[in-house]
């Protein structure tokens, strides 16, 4: 790998290293991508406030998250498909996460399964589920999730259906997928991402395989899950799943105080201020612009988390700042998956560390409990 200083190089290295059809899942945003894009303008709009002369010489990053002792304000994201970017990805990226003493967030729709990161891994992982339509399954999943001693259940509310993203049709992304020509040669001119893919434990969606009676190739497999998603979820679902899951329980993707109300009243340890990285509505505002209103109404009754943009640690420090107690990231990683498994991973956590702890020096804090709006300035 080429010197890394910040994600950006790290994005560069992915966009080198994983096929064009992987590379763009995971960068594009849906339809217009506007969504997407306030998500990084709204949050470079935010100015810190440069403070001079006060002793910042002992700094401390550490907090907690849902109660647990996290070494940085920070968790990884569920992230679909992680497994695409880098053979394993899943256990690779909750390693680097466990090494750095952050949460990691497995998704339903990930290549390895609970079970696989479970055996890999030395410490309890949080499960990313979505409700479908087959309860049975979903029942089921909750249960396995229990039996691989996930700490937490990060329930997503924001995709009953699914947005649109362009470059998924045009690289044949769709379900079932398209084998294009053009997506072979591009394949076959990545020889350490087919490697790396091909010594994978699996090859699909690990959580489902096996799981779904009648569904063992990946288009059958593909089109199942396409048809899953349930336009009927509601907040009765919420309490459905708490019924079942007795550990703590985290609502993703709350974009408006009154959602984030109710998400107070359920009971849940946190919820995630997330428009799911510009993945879903487009036209929806940024995550940042929705986070002080929703910090303001609930954050004395629930633990506010935030994801959407982060690619630095002064965006860290903006998002505690607006009113977050910790930050998750989806790309920022994903980035460092592609680029280099297991050490990209790493080194995207410890890019955004040592940017915060520098931020938090200029802006003259020392300890992460002690950012507040005080640091924002015009
Ligand atoms: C490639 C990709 C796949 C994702 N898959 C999931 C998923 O399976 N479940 C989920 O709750 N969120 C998913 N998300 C949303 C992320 O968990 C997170 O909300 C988002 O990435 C945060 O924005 P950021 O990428 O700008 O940090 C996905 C995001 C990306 C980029």
């Amino acid at each position: 790998m080429s010197t890394i200083t910040c994600i950006e190089d790290l994005r560069l290295a992915a966009r080198r290293r994983v096929p064009r059809a992987f590379f763009d899942y995971a960068e594009a945003g849906s339809y217009g991508q506007e969504t997407l894009r306030a998500n990084r303008e709204d949050l470079a709009r935010v100015k810190l406030r440069q403070r001079v002369l006060v002793d910042v010489a002992e700094r401390e990053l550490s907090t907690t998250i849902i109660g647990e002792p996290a070494r940085l304000p920070l968790a990884l994201a569920p992230i679909g498909l992680c497994g695409m970017q880098h053979g394993d990805g899943e256990i690779l990226a909750c390693r680097a996460a466990q090494a750095a003493g952050i949460p990691f967030t497995l998704s339903t729709m990930s290549i390895c399964s609970i079970e696989d990161v479970a055996q890999a891994v030395e410490r309890p992982f949080w499960f990313q589920l979505y409700v479908m339509r087959d309860r049975g399954f979903i029942r089921a999943l909750i249960e396995r999730a229990a039996a691989a001693r996930c700490s937490a259940l990060v329930l997503t509310v924001d995709l009953q259906v699914l947005g649109q993203r362009h470059c998924d049709i045009r690289n044949g992304m769709t379900v079932p997928p398209q084998i294009k020509l053009a997506n072979i040669i591009d394949m076959a001119s990545k020889p350490a991402w087919a490697l790396s893919i091909l010594r994978g434990k699996r090859k699909t969606f690990g959580n489902l395989a096996g799981h779904v009676r009648g569904m063992e190739d990946v288009t059958s497999l593909a089109q199942w899950t396409n048809s899953q998603f349930d336009p009927t979820l509601s907040w009765k679902d919420v309490e459905w799943v708490r019924g079942l899951w007795p550990g703590k329980l985290i609502l993703k993707g709350i974009l408006d105080v009154e959602d984030a109300k109710i998400a107070a009243s359920t009971g849940a340890s946190a919820l995630v201020v997330s428009n799911h990285g510009g993945r879903q509505l487009d036209g929806a505002p940024s995550s940042i612009s929705a986070l002080p209103k929703i910090a303001d109404a609930v954050g004395a009754e629930i633990e506010v988390m935030f994801d959407g943009g982060i690619r630095s640690g002064a965006d860290v420090l903006r998002a505690l700042a607006l009113g977050a107690r910790s930050c998750m990231i989806g790309r920022s990683y994903v980035y460092g998956l592609g680029a280099s498994g297991e050490e990209g991973v790493a080194t995207a956590i410890a890019i955004l560390a040592r940017e915060l702890d520098v931020a938090m020096a200029l802006t003259g804090i020392k300890r992460v409990r002690d950012i507040d709006l005080g640091i924002i300035t015009q």
